[in-house]
């Protein structure tokens, strides 16, 4: 698999995706890619990733405080390479605005088969085992990069 820009998409890109974005773009520095981050929903635009998804990061050294919620777009398939959404539900919601099958086949869940969960209504634990869940997907996608 080759390298190429990575977007992470959830629901309202406060508490997965901002992770995702973080904790990718921290990986993936060797590589001359763009990391970014959207939600399928337009609740949270122009907020800043929930204050339990910034402590959970700055407990692993990853600053994503500066990121700022936006919605998915149809140009996301053009700017992108490689979208990654964290649930089922993303995953429908992103495929209905693909074009072509160009555009279908950049979108895949982050685990393969699994999805990373939604935390937001849940306590802080859930942030943990997303973060673990998303740690461990972008390192394996970092590594099929590096063969
Ligand atoms: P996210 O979590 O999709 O991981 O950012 C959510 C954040 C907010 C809402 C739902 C999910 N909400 O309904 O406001």
């Amino acid at each position: 698999m080759p390298a190429g820009n990575v977007l992470m998409v959830c629901l309202g890109n406060i508490c997965r995706s901002p992770l995702a974005h973080g904790i990718f773009e921290t990986l993936s520095q060797d590589f001359n890619i763009k990391v970014d981050s959207a939600g399928t929903a337009n609740y949270h635009s122009g907020g800043q990733p929930d204050k339990r998804s910034q402590a959970t990061a700055l407990n692993h050294g990853i600053d994503i405080s500066k990121q700022r919620a936006r919605q998915f777009t149809v140009n996301d398939f053009d700017a992108f390479d490689y979208i990654y959404v964290m649930d089922r539900s993303n995953l429908r919601d992103v495929l209905a605005l693909a074009r072509t099958e160009k555009d279908r086949k950049k979108v895949a869940l982050l685990l393969g088969h699994d999805e990373v969960e939604d935390p937001y209504y849940g306590g802080p634990e859930g942030f943990k085992i997303v973060y673990k869940k998303i740690d461990n997907a972008c390192r394996e996608i970092i590594e099929q990069w590096k063969n």
